[in-house]
């Protein structure tokens, strides 16, 4: 380190530290239900990704509707987190509150189908494209059933990923290339898994990486977000998708493209709206308006290689035709009812125009900022979504984030943001917009943005 970046290390850590200071001030009974939750939870909170926010310990909500947050210490929040994609439909939807309202009251969840889920079948294939249909309890579980329909179709055994990438939990997709081999994704510990023997890894947007990981024969499929949007948002180059189309295809490779995120590109996903092709797509998060769920469909002719060794009728085997994944709740008739409101009621076509208007203004807020003051920073920009990054152009893939990123300023940025009583998702610089957010909303992001960039501007840090 030369002495000019030790020195403005330090005086972002001594920046970090005066904003958690401030968080604590401000919020004394989140502080306390955070040292109580610490004695019962594991993590402090019932989920361990709840602890991961940058002032220290997390804000104890109070209520959330629409597109703000409450907190127990009485701050308001404009939310762009949206319980990372969760919450895309807003919080506490009309449609969604009497849809499950109604549902509880006649049966949470039996194992069995009600006429809700007809109407929502048609509509996923009128959205997505015709398939056919699975409803899960997560995208991480949609995920796995697809990776697994995989190998049972091709007898292949390895996924093939984009280092960078995040579908969940999911083990095949928690690596990244590090040092030119398969490495352990950013923050995942070791945990005695065999990647090299399930998974493999290259770089997005790289053609001819996927084609030589294709040509070894065993990769039972590809599974890839149409853009990245766990590593900061990387777009995807032109003709990219054609060219991973027509691999796969010869290459025997199932295509699995997870929109769990890129459902904030339009209705029917980045998928529809760019005619890509996938054998399987999955999604999940907000589908369900924050009641959990996920989906996955298959096109007809990887639904027929399934059925050839399920086939979808079989009364007399009903005891050996166990497919491996899916739960007890999966598709239960509180999910496919919260499904069918946010379909028909929340995630519409004139939602979308709301929400990309919105997100266009904070983007183009956030660049004139970034041009005013010549920060070599940029702002990405896709359907409700947006990404600020602290370098001066996109990046093409995983290497140019592990290149470019400045942990320590999106920490500083994270906690100053609570504190001006914005959230957005505490990992990197994205935020998302929801059919509830505001012009009001979206310009006091403005204005937030304004004094991060003057806070660190006067400390000499940019
Ligand atoms: C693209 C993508 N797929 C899948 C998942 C997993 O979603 P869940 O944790 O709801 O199962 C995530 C979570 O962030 C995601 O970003």
């Amino acid at each position: 380190m030369t002495v000019a970046t030790e020195a403005r290390a330090a005086t972002l850590d001594r920046l970090i530290n005066d904003e958690q200071a401030r968080f604590l001030r401000l919020h004394p009974r989140s502080a306390a239900a955070w040292r109580e939750g610490r004695r019962h939870f594991l993590y402090g909170a019932p989920s361990h990704w709840m602890r991961r926010w940058a002032g220290g310990f997390p804000i104890c909500v109070d209520t959330a509707l629409g597109a703000h947050v409450r907190d127990i210490d009485g701050c308001d929040y404009v939310d762009f987190c949206l319980g990372d994609t969760g919450a895309m439909c807003g919080h506490a939807p009309d449609a969604v509150t009497r849809a499950v309202t109604r549902q509880i009251e006649r049966g949470a969840t039996m194992m069995l189908p009600t006429e809700n889920s007809l109407w929502v079948g048609a509509e996923l294939s009128r959205r997505f494209g015709p398939r056919y249909w699975t409803l899960t309890t997560s995208a991480t579980d949609a995920n796995r059933a697809a990776i697994r329909i995989a190998r049972m179709i091709t007898g292949k055994s390895k996924v093939l990923v984009f280092s960078g990438c995040y579908h969940g939990g999911v083990d095949e997709a928690h690596v990244e290339i590090r040092d030119g081999r398969i490495g352990l994704r950013n923050m995942i510990h070791p945990n005695a898994v065999n990647y090299d023997a399930v998974t493999n890894v290259v770089e997005f947007n790289d053609v001819a990486a996927v084609e030589a990981a294709l040509a070894s024969g065993d990769v039972a499929c590809v599974l890839t977000e149409p853009i990245m949007t766990n590593f900061g948002m990387i777009p995807v180059a032109d003709g990219f998708h054609q060219s991973l189309r027509d691999a796969t295809r010869r290459a025997g490779t199932v295509l699995i493209i997870d929109e769990t995120h890129t459902l904030s590109c339009g209705p029917g996903g980045y998928t529809a709206l760019h005619g890509l092709e996938p054998d399987i797509l999955v999604a999940g998060k907000a589908i369900a308006g924050g009641i959990p769920a996920g989906i996955f469909g298959l096109d007809y002719a990887t639904a027929e290689r399934l059925w050839r060794i399920v086939p979808p009728v079989n009364p007399r085997q009903r005891q050996s035709a166990h497919l491996g994944f899916g739960g007890t709740l999966a598709g239960g008739a509180l999910a496919v009812a919260a499904m069918r409101a946010v379909l028909q009621e929340v995630l519409t076509a004139p939602a979308y125009v709301s929400m990309i208007a919105h997100a266009e203004r904070l983007a183009a807020r956030a660049r004139d900022v970034i041009g005013r003051k010549g920060l070599p920073w940029h702002a990405t920009q896709i359907g409700a979504r947006i990404e600020i990054m602290f370098m001066p152009n996109a990046p093409r893939n995983g290497a140019d984030v592990i290149a470019g990123r400045q942990p320590d300023l999106e920490t500083l940025m994270h906690a100053f943001y609570m504190n001006e009583g914005i959230l957005i998702t505490p990992f990197h610089g994205m935020l998302l917009t929801c059919p509830a957010t505001s012009l009001a909303d979206v310009d006091r992001h403005g204005d937030v943005f304004e004094r991060f960039v003057g806070l660190v501007e006067d400390a000499g840090v940019i």
